[in-house]
């Protein structure tokens, strides 16, 4: 590990390790097990002035430890020796003069199908990320385009993931402008040029390389925003995420159920992402996704296609993938092109 291997040159107060991973739960975690470890990881992470967060979502771990480089070598070899966890994979790791979080979290995905509900609440927020939120927002809401730039550029710059500020800064801001369009907090055009920056914004995100044997495979992808939909924040942030990953992708923004379905039964793609807005809730498209992904299946039904899909309704688990019909329904952006990858590989086996 760099972190043993750097810390005689760095050891000094000002300079701290971060260090973020993810990793796999070896067996899915009832909510009072994450709050037992998220208050000996507190309490311990305290006392060796050790700050980050730690996410659960999707039977998956997104942690980010920042602190002098020996207390963060310490955690480090009891943490990727614990057997709660496997398939550990270090994201990034370096040395920095500013810490990105002032206080340790634990950020639970109270959506978690392993979840039990009652234990479903909503995911605190570590106060640095907040703050960094609603200044996205704000500066989302007034149009400041190149200071919203400069913001993800150098989150990006400084070791955030692409899971992290996917779903801690981009995704949550979008719902947020949405939230301020409901609330009439701003207009309509507003809402669509604040998310157009946070999409341009978005491809600052680098994607980590991908293993080799998805690299080789060379899926095809049609990346479609649902009929109608006019929000492709998503779609479009996904075309980077999958193209890094070596995809082939192809794109679509059809008015109507045909275009989408004549564009699917030209092409059959491995798979079919159909996106609905991240920023709106859309309830009342339920039934005619529903029908949209019926009628899809019956044009690729001589080739199996994945069909997946995502927006707001999705990721505040308002409706699921088995309601609409779909294979698939992402929370969030993150890790959709190792999630389809292996449902295709699937497919294509049966
Ligand atoms: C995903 C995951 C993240 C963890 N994060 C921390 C942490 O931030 N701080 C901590 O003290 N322990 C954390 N733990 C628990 C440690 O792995 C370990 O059990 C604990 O620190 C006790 O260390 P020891 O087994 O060396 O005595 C984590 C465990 C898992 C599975």
């Amino acid at each position: 590990m760099l972190v043993q291997d750097t810390q005689e040159s760095h050891d000094s107060a000002e300079w701290v390790t971060c260090l973020t991973y993810k990793s796999i739960a070896t067996a899915a975690p009832r909510a009072s097990d994450l709050d037992v470890l998220a208050s000996q990881a507190r309490a311990r992470n305290r006392s060796l002035d050790v700050t980050g967060m730690l996410l659960f979502e999707d039977g998956c771990f997104l942690q980010t430890l920042e602190g002098p480089p020996k207390a963060v070598a310490q955690l480090w070899s009891s943490i990727e020796r614990d057997g709660r966890h496997q398939h550990i994979e270090v994201l990034s790791e370096h040395m920095t003069a500013a810490r990105l979080f002032s206080d340790w979290d634990l950020l639970l995905d109270g959506r978690s199908g392993d979840m039990p509900r009652e234990a479903a609440r909503p995911s605190p927020v570590p106060p640095a990320v907040a703050e960094h939120l609603s200044r996205l927002v704000e500066l989302a809401l007034n149009t400041d385009d190149l200071a919203i730039n400069t913001m993800i550029a150098g989150f990006a710059e400084q070791g955030w993931t692409s899971a992290a500020i996917l779903s801690l800064l981009i995704e949550p801001a979008a719902r947020a402008l949405g939230d301020a369009w409901l609330n009439d907090d701003c207009s309509e055009l507003d809402l669509t040029i604040g998310l157009s920056m946070l999409q341009l914004a978005g491809h600052a995100v680098r994607y980590s390389p991908c293993s080799q044997s998805i690299r080789n495979s060379r899926y095809r992808i049609l990346l479609a925003t649902a009929p109608g939909e006019k929000h492709m924040l998503g779609t479009a942030l996904l075309a980077d995420q999958f193209l890094a990953a070596g995809w082939q992708v192809d794109m679509a923004f059809p008015e109507s159920e045909e275009a989408l379905t004549n564009q699917l039964n030209a092409q059959h793609p491995d798979a079919v992402d159909i996106g609905l807005s991240d920023a709106m809730p859309r309830q009342h498209t339920i039934d005619q996704l529903r029908s949209t992904i019926e009628h899809s299946r019956m044009v690729v039904s001589e080739h199996p296609t994945v069909i997946s899909v995502g927006g707001r309704l999705f990721a505040e688990a308002t409706a699921t993938a088995l309601s609409v019909g779909a294979d698939h329904a992402r929370k969030g952006l993150a890790g959709t092109s190792i999630r389809l990858a292996e449902l295709v590989r699937q497919n294509r086996k049966g």
